[in-house]
């Protein structure tokens, strides 16, 4: 029998060596330890064995036992040891953060303001929340009159400034040319991008916010020409170098003359298409000579200055430039829309 205990034990520890895996070595425990397992059998016949031999076996058998035990815990940790650091499988692909990106109105604001910057202006911002002052009366805009019904939008509950009436959402950016000149003299080009907020019922053309640019200069004997240049240049950059210009007359009460700018339609080349309702030609922005009360608003000498500005609709810009038909996809914020640009 102690042959046969030896050869047991060399058994026993050549399988270990392969065990590679907890259930192998599961099959090795239950082989050897297990209730019918081979040690368990080698006890049994111990009753079988001359009586004096006993001891010695019985020892032989308890140390074997607990050498296998000592063994296989040994095993078990190194596979879990080993489970934490090869285990790691360093082909697979990493954790995929989404880099973000910028709103396409956001990308069409800096399009657009890189351009005017390459033109000699500077962009400022103006505040969201207005007082009638500057949102109406210092741009030639009498609050009360009933063609303001449209900007009339987004009063705030705050106490009503002497001075400069109520406070609101600013309905338009024009609010920022004042501003600016009250503060800066001649010469100056100045454009500034921003939202506005108007009484419209949302629909495909139509939001109670949205996002204005505008622009204006102001020297001595800046004409007409200059504005025509100014803004066919800005076309041509924006849209590309085939489109033409058109200037119609309009009436914005802080400019005289006042126009309104149609570029030729970008989608048929204006011949007339569904896109331009057959006309061949799309608006793009309202623009004029400034006004002389908004320069005797702004404290300008009378006489000396004149100036351009033109108010110009970032949605309707990118919508336009993209081919997009429904301004809501701009605030919906689904991610199918926003990827694509
Ligand atoms: N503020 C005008 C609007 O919201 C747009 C505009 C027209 C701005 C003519 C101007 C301008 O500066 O000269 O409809």
């Amino acid at each position: 029998m102690e042959t046969e205990i030896k050869e047991i034990e060399k058994g026993f520890f050549v399988e270990m060596g392969e065990v590679k895996s907890p259930v192998e070595l599961e099959r090795v425990r239950v082989k050897y330890l297990g209730r019918k397992g081979i040690l368990d059998k080698l006890f049994s016949q111990l009753s079988r064995v001359e009586i004096t031999q006993r001891p010695l076996l019985g020892k032989m058998l308890n140390e074997l036992k607990e050498r296998m035990a000592k063994e296989i815990k040994e095993k078990e940790s190194a596979l879990a040891a080993g489970r934490k650091t090869v285990g790691v499988d360093l082909t697979l692909p990493g954790i995929y953060f989404e880099i973000g990106r910028k709103h396409i109105l956001t990308q069409t604001i800096e399009d657009i303001l890189v351009i005017f910057e390459n033109l000699g202006f500077v962009a400022v911002e103006g505040p969201e929340i207005e007082n009638e002052y500057y949102n109406f009366t210092a741009l030639n805009i009498p609050p009360e009159h009933p063609a303001t019904e449209a900007f009339h939008t987004f009063y705030l509950e705050l106490p009503r400034d002497s001075a400069f009436g109520r406070y609101l959402l600013r309905s338009q950016t024009s609010t920022v040319q004042v501003r600016v000149m009250e503060k800066i003299k001649p010469p100056l080009r100045i454009v500034s991008p921003g939202r506005v907020y108007r009484p419209d019922a949302v629909d495909a053309s139509h939001s109670f916010m949205f996002h204005q640019i505008e622009g204006f200069a102001v020297d001595e004997k800046i004409r007409f020409s200059d504005l025509k240049g100014v803004l066919f240049s800005f076309a041509q950059r924006f849209f590309n170098k085939e489109i033409k210009m058109r200037f119609r007359p309009h009436f914005f009460p802080f400019t005289e003359p006042s126009v309104e700018a149609d570029i030729s339609c970008i989608i048929c080349k204006g011949k007339g298409c569904r896109v331009c309702g057959r006309k061949g030609w799309l608006e793009i922005l309202g623009a004029g000579m400034i006004h002389p009360w908004v320069f005797r608003s702004a404290g300008y000498p009378r006489y000396k200055y004149t100036g351009f500005a033109f108010g110009m609709g970032v949605e309707r810009m990118t919508m336009l430039k993209y081919g997009i038909e429904d301004i809501r996809l701009f605030f919906e914020n689904d991610l199918r829309f926003l990827r694509q640009f």
